[in-house]
């Protein structure tokens, strides 16, 4: 895709200040520090437009960037960070289940995972819960750049055995590998997004532990 333009829109801290309009939006999802930003910069090509840091756990709200004036890029907070407090936690689980099962307009769900490590269980539950509620999910494997050609493969094996049922692609934000297949799957995200109706959760399954 040709990024025309891409822009920081906002910074949301509760549900009153996310984004109201009707272009659609992809989500980017996963633990603290497993590369949602860098993720978002690679994809834009714009350096340091959504903040990357060394120190995880930091972001709460969720940062809003409006690409080609035709879609948003929604950048969520990490979770798993073990150091920050339960209620933190809790808070995450509420925030992501409110934020996914009420956007009408959510094309795709990105869930990143550190190709270094098996997925977690908080990672597991995610899946799964964007399965059950028929959300279309890409698993992005990130920092492929530190793995090599063997590992990697094998890691990308164990990620598929754990959160089955999507595309997986290995991704590297340091040399753009990976770049390419996540714009296509975007892409066709885009294309399909219905213009449809309230999303109604089928049930109520947690995300995250209470
Ligand atoms: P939070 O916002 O805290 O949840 O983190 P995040 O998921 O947005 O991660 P971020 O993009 O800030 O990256 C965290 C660290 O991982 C930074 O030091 C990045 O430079 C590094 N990093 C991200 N992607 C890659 C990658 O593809 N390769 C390598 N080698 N390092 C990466
Ligand atoms: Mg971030």
């Amino acid at each position: 895709m040709k990024i025309f333009s891409a822009e920081f829109v906002k910074s949301a801290f509760n549900a009153q200040h996310w984004t109201t309009d009707d272009k659609p939006e992809i989500a980017f999802l996963g633990r603290s520090n497993v590369g949602k930003s860098s993720l978002i910069n690679s994809l834009l090509q714009r350096k340091g437009l959504a903040r990357t840091s060394n120190t995880p756990g930091r972001t709460q709200s969720i940062n809003f960037f409006l690409v080609n004036e035709a879609f948003y890029f929604a950048d969520l907070p990490g979770y798993g960070y073990a150091r920050v407090s339960q209620t933190m936690r809790k808070n995450w689980g509420k925030m992501a289940e409110e934020y996914l099962a009420g956007r009408h307009r959510l094309a795709l769900s990105i869930q990143l995972i550190d190709s270094r490590h098996s997925p977690t269980e908080l990672d597991r539950q995610l899946h799964e819960w964007l399965a059950f509620n028929q959300r279309k999910a890409l698993v992005v494997a990130t920092k492929a750049d530190k793995l090599s050609q063997n590992k990697l493969r094998k890691s990308l094996e164990q990620i598929e055995k754990l959160l089955p049922g999507s595309p997986i692609i290995a991704y590297s934000s340091h040399t753009g590998k990976g770049r390419e297949s996540v714009w296509r799957e975007i892409e066709t995200a885009l294309k399909t997004a219905d213009g449809g109706g309230q999303f109604t959760i089928r049930d109520r399954v947690q995300i995250g532990n209470s």
